[in-house]
């Protein structure tokens, strides 16, 4: 966390954080979830499958209520910074709407939010922006079912970069693509965070690109899930793929990788 010249608090805060679902079973999803992302920090959450990655999220976006400890967004509470239209969320699958041209699945905020989204006087203009910075130039009229999926993940990107949130939630937002539309997706968001500067939760499967992706990562045990570790990731930016090939981010990968694999048994 970091404090504005406002003397406000800046950034993702998480104090003890825990939820237990009741419902047919209690589920206690998470339990004594405590760090925080910086102001403009790249964090990747990693976990195994049912740690409660997805629920974290779901919280910090003010989705779900915890029903233990407290979680501010530059010193809001979850349900303020998105009524502030603080947040960008990427989901897992890109949600876009069959009918309609990629350019209006990236105005669909815009279409719900009106006056509230920041830029909706250019709405238009900026969108065709975003949709360069992502790559997509020239397929502002494309239909979901006429590109690709990585294509698709980048008009989701785009659309969540439309209010210009200060906040990216991103739930294993590269998942399912093949490995090397993956890396290009990689790199193009490291593209994106430099430029736009945003505070960016990550979450995924992958320990390669969490570390690839990240200043800090969070490793997670099993559900009940709890923070095992925040390693620091030391390598240098802009990052390159070919640093994951270096000895020195096999070790950090290993090392956690051995966290992961005790966290499970
Ligand atoms: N709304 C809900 N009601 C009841 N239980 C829930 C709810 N949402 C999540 N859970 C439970 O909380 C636990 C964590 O779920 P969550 O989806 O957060 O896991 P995850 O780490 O994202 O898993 P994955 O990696 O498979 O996506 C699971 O046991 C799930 O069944
Ligand atoms: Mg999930």
């Amino acid at each position: 966390m970091t404090t504005d010249p406002s003397g406000g608090e800046r950034g993702i805060s998480l104090r003890d954080v825990g939820i237990t679902f009741q419902g047919e079973r209690t589920v206690e999803a998470l339990a004594g979830v405590d760090f925080a992302v910086g102001d403009g920090e790249f964090v990747a959450v990693v976990g195994p499958s049912g740690c409660g990655k997805s629920t974290l999220l779901r919280l910090v976006a003010g989705l779900l209520t915890p029903t233990q400890g407290t979680i501010t967004v530059h010193g809001k509470t979850p349900e303020e910074a998105q009524r502030d239209v603080e947040f960008g969320f990427v989901f897992q699958n890109p949600v876009l709407f069959p009918w309609l041209r990629a350019l209006d699945n990236v105005l669909l905020p815009d279409r719900i939010l009106g006056e509230r989204n920041p830029t909706h006087a250019e709405a238009e203009t900026y969108a065709r922006r975003l949709l360069a910075d992502v790559g997509l130039e020239g397929f502002e009229s494309a239909y979901p079912a006429q590109i690709s999926g990585g294509m698709r993940q980048r008009v989701a990107l785009a659309r969540a970069l439309l209010y210009q949130p200060t906040t990216l939630l991103m739930d294993e937002p590269f998942g399912a693509l093949d490995e090397f539309t993956r890396d290009q997706l990689n790199l193009l968001l490291l593209e994106v965070w430099r430029k736009f500067r945003s505070t960016v939760l990550f979450v995924t499967h992958s320990l390669q690109e969490a570390i690839f992706l990240a200043d800090r990562v969070v490793v997670m045990s099993r559900r009940p899930g709890r923070v095992l570790r925040i390693a620091d990731v030391p390598f240098e930016r802009p990052r390159t793929l070919e640093m994951r090939y270096r000895p020195d981010f096999a070790r950090l990968n290993g090392e956690l990788r051995g966290l992961l694999q005790v966290g499970e048994t």
